[in-house]
């Protein structure tokens, strides 16, 4: 498909469409909603999240999300019936909606289990009941082999979804599946806009956790097109993972304040030294479609009909014995230079 015959395909693909984004007014929510409102054609988007202040200031915040095409629903993801509720004559569901501070999951565990883990057994439920056509949850690298609960809650929410799909009968929809992807470069309580307050107050030697710690790349715009492009494709029964460059923290600790020593702190409670996307146990499922991989459910890889009617006419690769994606062992990564740019990039956007 040529890149025009590609961008006629996504535009069709959200004509008309009801889509509501639940965690909507959260970084990626709003990002979603922006990119839906100006480059496709839908016919509602609907908000849905619990701050009633922080739809009003979203809605503030830029003429377009005053389109008369923007809905804003206050509802928590916890509550079954709001839900059912709100996906009233909804096409798209995307779950954005989460609680995601390692540390604070640690603390209060059973509140990270309520909205990420019942929360997605609610979305679930409610998506099928009103017949809604597909879902797409996001997750995060630390649903990998996690070692905190914030990620064994994503890990139980992917596979809510996944499961998910054995519910819907004969009708064929909701579609259920997944899109994970690491941090999002420069995002709200990330280390990017930490650091560089600190260095705007004048702190010279920054706080690094560990000198040996990678982590993959993504920028917000980068990920919501990857969702954009995994809405079209998706199925049902997939985790998408995106192919990203990885970066070392301590190049991002050089970029910020060049030629400065670091102060180093020691591993936190709940962190990995690398990020994994893919696990070796995975990898003998996953199939390689070029800019992504796709994790496909064990049962449907094992039989051969089910996996080619999964695959249909997705072209694809397959992997390497014992292949693993995780950020230190990655052929792709970021310069100090690049980070340098994209930092500038990021920090002058005006979502930003
Ligand atoms: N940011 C990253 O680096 C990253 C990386 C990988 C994956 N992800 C995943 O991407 C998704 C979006 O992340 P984000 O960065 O946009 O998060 P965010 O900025 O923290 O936004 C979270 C959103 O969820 C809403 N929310 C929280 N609890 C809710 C509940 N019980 N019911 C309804 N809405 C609720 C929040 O609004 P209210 O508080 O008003 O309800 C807010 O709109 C999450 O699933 C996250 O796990 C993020």
């Amino acid at each position: 498909m040529t890149t025009t015959e590609k961008m006629m395909s996504e535009h069709k693909f959200f004509h008309g469409k009801n889509i509501l984004i639940t965690g909507g007014t959260g970084s990626f929510g709003r990002a979603f909603a922006k990119k839906l409102l100006t480059q496709f054609s839908p016919n509602k988007v609907i908000i849905f999240s619990r701050d009633e202040w922080k739809q009003w200031e979203m809605k503030g915040s830029s003429p377009i999300f005053q389109d008369s095409r923007m809905r804003y629903f206050l509802g928590d993801v916890r509550d079954a019936k709001r839900l059912s509720r709100a996906f009233n004559e909804v096409d798209i569901v995307i779950h954005a909606a989460a609680l995601k501070q390692v540390p604070a999951a640690e603390y209060n565990p059973s509140e990270f289990v309520k909205t990420n883990v019942l929360g997605a057994m609610n979305i679930i439920d409610a998506a099928i009941e009103c017949g809604v056509k597909k879902v797409l949850a996001l997750s995060t690298d630390k649903a990998v082999n996690p070692v905190n609960l914030y990620g064994a809650t994503k890990l139980c929410s992917d596979k809510l979804f996944l499961a998910g799909n054995a519910y819907v009968g004969a009708r064929g929809h909701p579609t259920f599946s997944v899109v994970r992807y690491g941090n999002v470069a420069a995002s709200r309580g990330s280390i990017i806009p930490l650091w560089l307050k600190m260095v705007a107050k004048g702190k010279k030697s920054l706080p690094v956790t560990d000198p040996r710690m990678t982590r993959f790349w993504i920028t917000l715009d980068e990920a919501v097109n990857f969702v954009i492009e995994c809405a079209q494709v998706s199925q049902g029964g997939e985790v998408f993972v995106p192919k990203l460059p990885s970066v070392r923290i301590v190049d991002i600790a050089e970029a910020i304040a060049p030629g400065e020593p670091i102060e180093v702190l020691g591993v936190r409670e709940g962190e990995k030294i690398h990020e994994l996307m893919v696990s070796m146990d995975d990898s003998r499922h996953t199939l390689d479609f070029g800019n992504y991989f796709i994790i496909v459910p064990e049962f449907t890889f094992q039989d051969k009909a089910l996996l080619n009617r999964f695959l249909g006419e997705r072209k694809h690769a397959t992997l390497s014995e014992g292949f693993v994606y995780s950020s230190d062992n990655n052929p792709q990564w970021l310069s100090t230079e690049d980070i340098q740019k994209q930092i500038k990039q990021l920090t002058t956007h005006e979502d930003y």
